[in-house]
């Protein structure tokens, strides 16, 4: 029997969230996987192996949260689950489209980090949410996507001060990782920018300093469940501080 804590993965089925998830079992933890996609969550059970626990569901779903922290008792939670934004202009977004990423993205780690307080996760917990480097450089074609994840560093900070001020032990960390054209929500935005800027995809990436990968992601994830800052960025050049 594994002496690693279960961890809870949101958004497990693809992309950074898959790697996430095959680290933290190459790593020997066990990983309930959620995501709302049943075919891509069963196609990594088959390569994770039964340390890999598939939960179809809409992880924006609080009584989820509250359920499956106290089923499984998890020590580390990592909030990744996104939707992809829809590409395109202020002016060419509808209210829908442009807050499309505060009710997935916003609402799922505020879902999940009430649930993470409340029930509250056992001393020694670990929290770390996925925001994106847009939320400090901006993301003009992807409508809110760039509020949503700032909104989640605010709710990171306000959930470790109340984390201090009950004494629960509780530790509250944010990765924003760079644009890459590795998932396919990262696909759409490189897509988006590259037509902007009048070139194809290649020659975008091409230009991009560094490609980050989603082992690159998952490997940052575990140096941050290790390390002791509040908030880091990733790139293709590694893993920084904030
Ligand atoms: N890729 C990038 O360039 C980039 C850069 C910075 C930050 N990020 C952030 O990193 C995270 C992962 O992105 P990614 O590129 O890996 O995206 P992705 O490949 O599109 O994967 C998104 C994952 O989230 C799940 N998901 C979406 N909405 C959900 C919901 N309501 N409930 C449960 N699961 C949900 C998806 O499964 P279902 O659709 O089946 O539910 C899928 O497993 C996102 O938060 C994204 O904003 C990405």
């Amino acid at each position: 029997m594994s002496t690693q804590p279960t961890t809870v993965v949101t958004g497990a089925s693809r992309g950074f969230g898959r790697a996430v998830a095959a680290a933290l079992v190459a790593a020997g933890s066990t990983v309930v996987g959620i995501a709302r996609g049943e075919h891509d969550l069963a196609s990594v059970r088959d390569e994770l192996g039964e340390r890999f626990r598939p939960v179809a569901a809409d992880a924006t779903d609080g009584t989820l949260a509250e359920d499956v922290l106290r089923e499984h008792r998890p020590g580390l939670l990592v909030l990744n689950a996104g939707a992809t934004p829809h590409m395109a202009p202020v002016h060419e977004q509808t209210w829908e489209t442009f807050s499309r990423n505060w009710h997935a993205d916003t609402r799922h780690v505020f879902a999940w980090t009430r649930a993470a307080l409340r029930q509250p996760l056992a001393p020694g917990g670990v929290v770390v949410s996925m925001s994106s480097g847009a939320a400090i450089g901006g993301s003009p074609l992807s409508g809110g996507y760039a509020s949503a994840k700032a909104a989640i560093r605010y709710l990171r900070a306000y959930a470790a001060d109340e984390s201090r001020r009950a004494g629960l032990g509780l530790r509250f960390a944010t990765l924003l990782p760079q644009l890459t054209p590795a998932t396919g929500l990262g696909t759409v935005g490189v897509d988006g920018y590259a037509a902007r800027n009048g070139v194809d995809r290649d020659t975008f990436v091409r230009n991009m300093a560094s490609v980050l990968t989603p082992e690159q992601v998952a490997k940052a994830v575990l140096e941050v469940v290790a390390g002791s800052a509040a908030e880091y960025q990733v790139s293709g050049a590694g893993l920084q501080a904030l």
